[in-house]
């Protein structure tokens, strides 16, 4: 749907590196679109998409061995400028005439680079700057008609350019955070050197979604799955806008919702809400109760929730009939992830992708957010007049609260985690978000142990506090909160929520655990 529209369009070809979403999002935040390609996309499609410009992306090989990611030389003959980054920056000496070397120091980490800010690429930059580095190759001889435009002390090349073919080459990761100038050089390559006028803006996406959306379904039906999430909600809030009473949502309360969750989805899509549809709510909390009774081992769990939400979805979807879409909210890390987008691995098989209700009775799939990052999502949200409470939250599983309690699951044990978790929340929440968390949540271990309340003791169980920072989920570091944080919500827990008499806090990184607990 959104191909139709002709917009500015900056290309990441992908060749295997860990950052390369966050390139595509870098550029999105300067209000340029962006889309990410493996290099094993061909030249034809690339050219079709008639890109204002390429962006190359890291990758873990080496350009001179045999088998390495490659491209074929045409591109640099389509008049389109390329910024090639790390792998992508020595790709490109390699292919037009410089040379590679094994590095003789390794340069790994936070390193000051002195830029050349006569350069396009380092306008308005510092001088001397931090960049992120993480390379054993490096650029040894100049492909002929570059100039070098950075350096550090261990590296002579750390920036590089042909000016008059709009070609720009950086050793380091300017599309990270700790690339301390990094999004003024990815912002001057797209509107200095590439001539972007900056058209990709939520508000004006909202609006030609919305119509699109009108243009594509006309008088059809839409059936949504709702999860309450923020994705599914931004996803149901525009096909409302779009085509009202012909939506039908359907949310389905498998009892192992975060504290209050229903009440809050059931307010904003609701008979009293603020959209015209056709909203049901499914209480289905002994249904999902009876099916995991006696279930341990976390893979059954996940199967027999997913299998039952299945169920309770068709067979609503059955009273409805037949519809003519079935709408999702999938977004562009689900589809980059899942292997159609990038070349970033097939990472996990995302369940949004191509998956859910097979057997429902609906003609087309649409998935208007398709092309979206999560910021973009929340900020199509907010645009859309979603509660910051539901814009702002963050990822929960499918499973739920299923897979924050250890073992089996009982109504009782999900009210204890229900309870804990939102005084952590509440708590977490205090902090200015730019100190809170990726993602933070309360578990309940398995365990019970033994306590002391008054002058009795207790026998009770143990809750875990998780808190961590990441930006692809990836992998993730824990967050350290100030210790007040923690005691007071440590000392909340225990006071306030029956059966608990013991919190710990969970400082394992992701790997060698999971963020969630199962
Ligand atoms: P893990 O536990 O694998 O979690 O480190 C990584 C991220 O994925 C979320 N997660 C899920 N999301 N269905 C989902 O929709 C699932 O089964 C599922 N398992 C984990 C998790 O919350 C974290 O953000």
């Amino acid at each position: 749907m959104e191909k139709k529209m002709k917009r500015e369009t900056v290309v990441v070809l992908d060749f295997g590196g860990q950052y390369n979403q966050l390139i595509a999002r870098r550029v999105r935040e300067c209000n340029v679109y962006c889309e990410i390609y493996s290099y094993k996309t061909g030249l034809e499609t690339i050219k079709a998409l008639q890109p204002k410009g390429i962006i190359f992306t890291g990758g873990p090989n080496s350009c001179y061995e045999p088998g390495a990611p490659t491209y074929v030389k045409e591109i640099f003959e389509l008049g389109v400028p390329i910024l090639g980054i790390c792998y992508g920056s020595q790709l490109m000496m390699h292919l037009l005439g410089g040379q590679v070397e094994k590095a003789p120091v390794r340069e790994y980490g936070k390193i000051e680079v002195t830029v050349n800010r006569d350069s396009k690429l380092f306008a308005d930059v510092s001088e001397k700057t931090i960049c992120w580095m993480s390379h054993n190759d490096y650029i040894s001889r100049l492909a002929p008609g570059f100039t070098v435009s950075a350096h550090t002390d261990n590296c002579p090349y750390a920036a590089m350019e042909n000016e008059e073919k709009q070609f720009y080459a950086t050793q380091f990761h300017p599309e990270v955070l700790h690339t301390q100038e990094g999004k003024k050089m990815l912002s001057n390559f797209v509107y200095k050197v590439c001539g972007c006028s900056g058209d990709w803006k939520m508000d004006s996406f909202v609006e030609e979604s919305i119509r699109a959306l009108r243009e594509e379904i006309g008088d059809g039906r839409v059936l949504c799955a709702l999860s309450g999430g923020v994705d599914s909600s931004v996803c149901a809030a525009l096909l409302a806008k779009a085509v009202g009473k012909q939506l039908t949502c359907v949310f389905v309360d498998h009892g192992l919702l975060r504290k209050n969750e229903r009440e809050q989805v059931c307010e904003v899509f609701g008979e009293n809400g603020d959209f015209d549809i056709h909203f049901i709510c499914v209480d289905a909390r002994d249904r999902f109760y009876s099916e995991l009774a006696g279930k341990r081992a976390p893979e059954r769990k996940r199967k027999v929730i997913g299998r039952e939400f299945i169920r309770v979805f068709e067979a609503e979807a059955k009273k409805i009939g037949m519809v003519d879409y079935l709408a999702q909210g999938t977004i562009y890390p689900d589809v980059v992830e899942s292997g159609l987008g990038g070349e970033s691995a097939t990472i996990k098989s995302h369940h949004n992708v191509g998956g859910l209700p097979k057997h429902v009775d609906f003609k087309e799939l649409i998935e208007p957010l398709r092309n979206l990052f999560k910021d973009e999502v929340r900020q199509a949200g907010r645009e859309l007049g979603l509660p910051e409470e539901l814009v702002s939250r963050q990822p929960f599983p499918g499973p739920g609260l299923a897979i924050r309690i250890i073992g089996e699951v009982t109504p009782e044990k999900v009210q204890i985690v229900q309870d804990a978790d939102a005084i952590w929340r509440e708590e977490v929440g205090k902090l200015p978000p730019a100190q809170r968390p990726s993602q933070y949540f309360a578990a309940l271990t398995n365990m019970k142990s033994v306590g002391v309340m008054g002058d009795e003791r207790t026998y009770d169980y143990a809750v875990a506090l998780r808190a961590v920072t990441t930006t692809d989920f990836m992998t993730a570091e824990v967050t350290l909160l100030p210790t007040e944080t923690i005691t007071t919500a440590a000392n909340r827990i225990v006071n306030e929520v029956k059966h608990v008499n013991r919190v710990m806090f969970d400082y394992t990184t992701k790997p060698p655990a999971t963020i969630e607990f199962e």
